[in-house]
Order: structure tokens, then C-alpha cells, then sequence
């Protein structure tokens, strides 16, 4: 069903993240008929733009990234219709506000607001107070923050501080896009819905896990904000820390926002501190140098930044984290992200405790559920089963129970965006991050930044297309444990 009628107002609607995501998610929701026919997503910027050379911007946005096939003419022009444009600097008090107010002064102020900030984040304060003194914070709107939440805890509190003098929490939606993805919500469904992995999600019966988000991608024109972050600020401290939460967490009471959001909490909390001085123990950082990725040559990441560029941002991160907890003491948690990787690939390894006896001649693999969150989104169990080959005993091999979604279900994989930016306008925080869990992620990613500055652990190059520096590989075999595809 369609929700409320709305007004989504985007700062930075000329932007990247507007054409390439925003746009195209909610013209789906258009299609699809949950945006209603009068709602109006307003874009600003300071390009001088007229209403009609935006829509022509957006229309072959839409083009670039969306099949042709799921663009009907007539649903396309539809949705144009629904774009407006206002050309103003959101962080000045003396833009061109007046027009931005007339425009949304033509519908009663009872109508819900979404103001969508697709802009530098050190903008964020700064527009929220123009809003605020500009009298356009209405009883129904709320304000959505894309990552990053700032570079370290000092900075991500005074840009929630900024923001919270103008909005109430309850109205900040950070968004994480990874919990918008429907594999990423699966892990709530697949844990608390079958009492077959609950039972036995405890350190009884799991050796170890894995997290990883590999990209074939290099920084790709992004070069000015990536340098500045590198992998731990880009993906750790938000989108794996988030899957991480979703697979240690206790079941919730309810799946009311906040019962989940304190159960991630209590798990970002138990979080082992990593000291400035164990990083070289607790962490693998590389940079990708030239390479081969899917039979091409790709260059360096410097290379990549620009001639004569030096740099010491990592593109690539794994990290032991541990969990000070009953459920899971002893149970290593490894996470790991990186560019220009062998593979796309995200997923959740648990790796299962080997059977403590075998009376078969040959010992059965320890099973292994594999979620898969994106590409080819599943799950996969690997199971020890009879060898059906005709021998004289009773030997073993390893089969996998596999479960496509797309096939099994038939459907579209809707793209993250398409669910969390309509559920601003349903005013359901459950797919977003609370201050507290912004807080606590970077309280305890900073004395890892505080130890990579000093060196504590060196930066190690990796060719691109492969899974990472050496040290990756080593920060598991200390443990005997080993990466998914090395078990392969
Ligand atoms: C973004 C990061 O948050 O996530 C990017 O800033 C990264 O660097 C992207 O490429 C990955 O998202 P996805 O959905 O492709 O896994």
C-alpha cells in the first residue's frame, strides 16, 4: 500500500549518491505504487538549475541505472513530474531559503517532511540550524544522515550534537544502507525464526565466525573522500559492525525499533577493546597495488588517486574482534573489507565445532552455514553425507543444502534505498542507527586508528585481485582458522 503522502526534500540532489541511488529507489517505489501521486521530492543544490533542465538530469539518471525493461514511458514522465528543484546553498543563512519555503508552503504543514542530507557531512549541522531558524521544522519532519557520522567519536558527537539541537532523536535517521539490504534483515528472520540455528548460535557449537565484504571495485573517482577515510571509517566501523551486531545479538523481546537497537547495543558494548599497541595482533591493514581483476588490468591505488600521490590509506582491513560475553567467549569474530578483491562478495561464515569422534575412516568436515548477503543472496549449509562412490567402508563427503532467494522466491531483489528511504516516511526507525550505537562503534574504532598512526602495524601491499596481504591470512592461522576460500 502506499504510504502517507510526503515532501522529500535532498540537499546535494545533484550529487552522485541522488543520481545513482536515491532517484532510481524511489521511482521503483513509484512503480510499484507506494509513493502517492502527489508527493513531491524536491531537490536543492547551487547549481542554477531550472526545474526542467533537473528533470532532464534525473530522467537520464534513471536511464543509466535502471534495466529498460522496468521503465515504462508512461511511469517515467509520471515520476519526472513528481521532481522539483531549488537552487540553494544549504549551509548559507542568507541562500535563496524564501523559495524553499514558498515551494513547500503550497501544502499544508501538516504533510510528513523528509529532509535527506546527501552532503558532506560537515554540512549537517549547519543546514539543520537553516532549517530551524527558517522555520521549516515542522511537527512532521524528520532529517535522514547518510554515513559518514563523523572521522572519530569527538567529531561524530559534536555532528550529533548539531543535529539534535534542531531535531529530536526520534526524528535522526542514520542510514546504513547494509541494513537495508534484504540479506542483511534475513539474519533476524533466519535466527529467531528457527529454533534449528538458535539452539545451537553459542560458543557450544560455533568455533568461529566470519564477516567479509570484499569489492572488485577500486575508489573509482572518489579518490578526495576515500583517502581521507580508508576502509575502517568507509565499511567497518558502520556496515560490517552492524552485521556483526545482527549475528551476536540476543533475541530481542519484540521487533519494536528500540528492543533491537539496545540488543545491538549490548553487543557493540561487550565489544573486547583493541589497544593502540595490539593492532599489529588484532589487525591486518593493505593497499592495493596493480593487478588483474575478472582478466584485466587494473592500477594501483595510487595510481588511481592521481600522478605523483603518496598515500597511507588503507583499502583493505581484517580484524580479529572478540566478544566479552556467556554466548561468546571464545569465539573469534573475523571481519574483513577491501577493494579491488578477487571477488564481489558479502557474506557471514559460521563456522561450525568439528564432531569431538569419528567411527568413519575418513573425519567429517565440521559444518558450515554460509549467508550469503549479496551477490547470488542464499544461505548454504555444508553437510557430511554418505560418499555414494562404491568403496568397502563408509566414507564421507561433504554436500552443501543451498537456498537461492531469487529463484526460490521469484522475485526482484529490491536495492537497499528502496526500503529504508519509504520507511522514513513511515517513521519506523528499525533499519537505522541510534546515537548510542554511532557512539559506541567509534569508541572502539578509534584506538585502532590511534594505533595504525603510529605504525603499530604496517601497511601491506596486495595485488589487486586477490584476497588481501598476507597478514589477512596470518591473523587466522594463529588460530588455526582459515578464510572461506581458502577452505575451498
Ligand atoms: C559504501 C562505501 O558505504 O558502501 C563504498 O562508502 C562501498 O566505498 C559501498 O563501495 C559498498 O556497498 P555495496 O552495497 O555495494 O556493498
Amino acid at each position: 500500500p502506499p504510504v502517507d503522502t510526503f515532501d522529500y526534500i535532498v540537499f546535494g540532489g545533484t550529487g552522485d549518491l541522488t543520481m545513482r541511488k536515491l532517484l532510481p529507489a524511489l521511482y521503483y517505489r513509484f512503480r510499484d505504487g507506494q509513493v502517492p501521486a502527489d508527493a513531491r521530492i524536491i531537490a536543492t543544490a547551487r547549481s542554477p538549475l531550472s526545474r526542467e533542465e533537473y528533470q532532464a538530469r534525473a530522467q537520464q539518471a534513471l536511464q543509466e541505472h535502471i534495466p529498460a525493461a522496468s521503465l515504462e514511458a508512461d511511469t517515467v514522465s509520471r515520476f519526472i513530474n513528481l521532481l522539483y528543484y531549488v537552487s540553494l546553498n544549504g549551509a548559507e543563512a542568507q541562500s535563496h531559503w524564501a523559495d524553499l519555503r514558498t515551494l513547500l508552503d503550497r501544502e499544508p504543514a501538516t504533510r510528513i517532511r523528509v529532509y535527506y542530507l546527501a552532503t558532506s557531512p560537515a554540512l549537517y549541522g549547519q543546514i539543520c540550524e537553516n532549517l530551524s531558524k527558517q522555520g521549516l521544522v515542522t511537527k512532521q519532519s524528520r532529517v535522514v544522515l547518510e554515513k559518514p557520522i563523523g572521522t572519530d567519536l569527538e567529531s561524530a558527537n559534536a555532528i550529533n550534537d548539531s543535529v539534535g539541537r534542531h531535531f529530536p532523536e526520534n526524528h535522526i535517521f542514520r542510514i546504513d544502507h547494509y541494513l537495508g539490504k534484504e540479506t542483511v534483515q534475513n539474519l533476524i528472520a533466519l535466527r529467531f525464526a528457527n529454533p534449528v540455528f538458535e539452539r545451537l548460535w553459542t560458543s557450544d557449537a560455533i568455533d568461529y565466525v566470519q564477516i567479509t565484504a570484499a569489492e572488485t571495485v577500486g575508489v573509482e573517482g572518489r579518490g578526495a573522500y576515500y583517502d581521507k577515510s580508508g576502509c575502517l571509517r568507509d565499511m567497518i566501523q558502520n556496515h560490517l559492525l552492524q552485521v556483526l551486531c545482527l549475528v551476536a545479538m540476543d533475541p530481542p523481546v519484540s521487533l519494536d525499533a528500540d528492543s533491537v537497537r539496545n540488543e545491538k547495543l549490548k553487543v557493540l558494548h561487550a565489544l573486547k577493546p583493541i589497544k593502540p599497541s595490539e593492532v599489529a595482533i588484532y589487525t591486518s591493514r593493505g593497499q592495493y597495488m596493480r593487478g588483474h581483476v575478472n582478466g584485466q588490468t587494473v592500477g594501483s591505488y595510487l595510481e588511481d588517486l592521481g600522478e605523483g600521490v603518496t598515500s597511507e590509506t588503507e583499502t583493505f582491513v581484517a580484524l580479529k574482534a572478540e566478544i566479552l560475553s556467556w554466548r561468546w567467549g571464545n569465539v573469534p569474530f573475523y571481519l574483513r573489507s577491501g577493494k579491488r578483491m578477487a571477488e564481489k562478495c558479502s557474506e557471514v561464515v559460521i563456522q561450525f565445532k568439528s564432531a569431538p569422534w569419528t567411527i568413519f575412516s575418513n573425519r567429517p568436515a565440521a559444518n558450515r552455514l554460509i549467508i550469503r548477503i549479496q551477490p547470488d543472496e542464499g544461505v548454504m549449509l555444508s553437510v557430511s553425507t554418505k560418499d555414494p562412490t562404491p568403496t568397502d567402508s563408509l566414507t564421507l563427503r561433504e554436500a552443501d543444502i543451498n537456498i537461492e532467494f531469487e529463484k526460490a522466491f521469484n522475485i526482484r531483489y529490491p536495492d537497499s534505498y528502496e526500503r529504508l528511504l519509504l520507511d522514513v516516511v513511515r517513521g519506523d526507525p528499525i533499519l537505522f542507527i541510534r546515537r548510542d550505537e554511532v557512539e559506541a562503534a567509534w569508541k572502539w574504532i578509534d584506538p585502532i586508528l590511534q594505533g595504525w598512526s603510529k605504525n603499530e602495524a604496517p601497511l601491506e601491499p596486495y595485488p589487486a585481485g586477490t584476497w588481501g596481504p598476507e597478514g589477512a591470512r596470518n591473523l587466522l592461522a594463529q588460530s588455526g582458522h582459515l578464510w572461506h576460500e581458502d577452505m575451498k
